[in-house]
């Protein structure tokens, strides 16, 4: 299964912070935001992933990402994209890189606690969504499911939603997910959406609600952001990341700090001459 992180837009939300950054690049406790969605994708068993960016932010990306896992058996690809024109837009820039494999979609800004390994894994076919219970499901993708997990509805931001679940941002797809979002018809807001995707397979019955029990957050107002980074914390979150990523860190610091050391000795070399 191939991974995408769709890491781009212009998040103004978190104004005047993202002028000068990507909010997937801003901290969340000790991390950069981005190697949240990373470590579920890397736990899930994913080695190749795709991120998605934005043209002003790709040279920062490339520099914390472009080369920290080569030694770690991770594949980073970069696709540059101009303008966000919704979430459903990923499977479309990623098909190459998809090729003829599953794809699962993470958004930057998602963090989760739990560990999705298992039912990423065991994924087959149709589409697959978490969910998790919130008390305001309306600001989000709202599903309604039967107990075995079928998908009965799903619609977004509704006003009076049928359930308490919200859509969180990872999906799980089979290879027909490219030609799916190549049909699509830009909504009333004029983007892609992925709930028209979802809804493609609902139609066909084959899409799949696993219930997320533990945290999930998303960071896009600075409350929200605040809020991420203390649970975060609290949970110890970034404490228990996946071993490459903690590896490969180590690993960029150390590199960093070399490189620091060297840039020092070359500047004293060139004071006492
Ligand atoms: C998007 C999706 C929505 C989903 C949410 C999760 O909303 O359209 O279905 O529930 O992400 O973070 P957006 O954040 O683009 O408003």
């Amino acid at each position: 299964m191939k991974g995408i992180i769709l890491s781009g837009g212009t998040a103004t939300r978190l104004f005047p912070l993202t002028a000068t950054t990507s909010k997937q690049l801003l901290p969340v406790y000790d991390r950069q935001m981005i190697f949240y969605p990373l470590n579920t994708l890397i736990k899930a068993g994913i080695r190749d992933i795709l991120i998605i960016v934005a043209p002003e932010h790709s040279g920062q990306y490339l520099n914390l990402l472009g080369s920290i896992f080569k030694n770690h058996g991770v594949n980073i690809y970069f696709e540059v994209q101009k303008t966000p024109r919704g979430l459903a837009d990923a499977f479309i820039m990623g098909e190459n890189f998809i090729n003829k494999d599953n794809v699962a979609m993470i958004l930057g800004d998602n963090i989760f606690e739990d560990d999705l390994n298992e039912s990423i894994s065991n994924f087959s076919k149709g589409g697959m969504v978490f969910a998790k219970e919130v008390p305001d499901p309306e600001r989000f993708g709202v599903v309604d499911f039967d107990e075995s997990g079928k998908a009965l509805t799903i619609e977004e931001k509704p006003k009076n939603p049928k359930s308490n679940y919200a859509v969180t941002g990872l999906y799980v797809y089979d290879n027909r997910v490219v030609e799916i979002a190549k049909n699509l018809k830009p909504s009333v807001r004029g983007e892609i959406e992925i709930t028209d995707i979802n809804n493609e397979y609902l139609k066909l019955g084959e899409l799949i609600v696993n219930k997320i029990n533990g945290v999930w957050l998303d960071a896009g107002t600075h409350d929200a952001l605040l809020e991420a980074s203390n649970i975060v914390k609290e949970k110890g979150i970034s404490q228990n990341f996946h071993p490459i990523i903690n590896e490969a860190i180590e690993e960029f610091d150390l590199r960093l700090k070399n490189l620091a050391k060297a840039t020092l000795e070359a500047h004293n070399l060139i004071l006492r001459k």
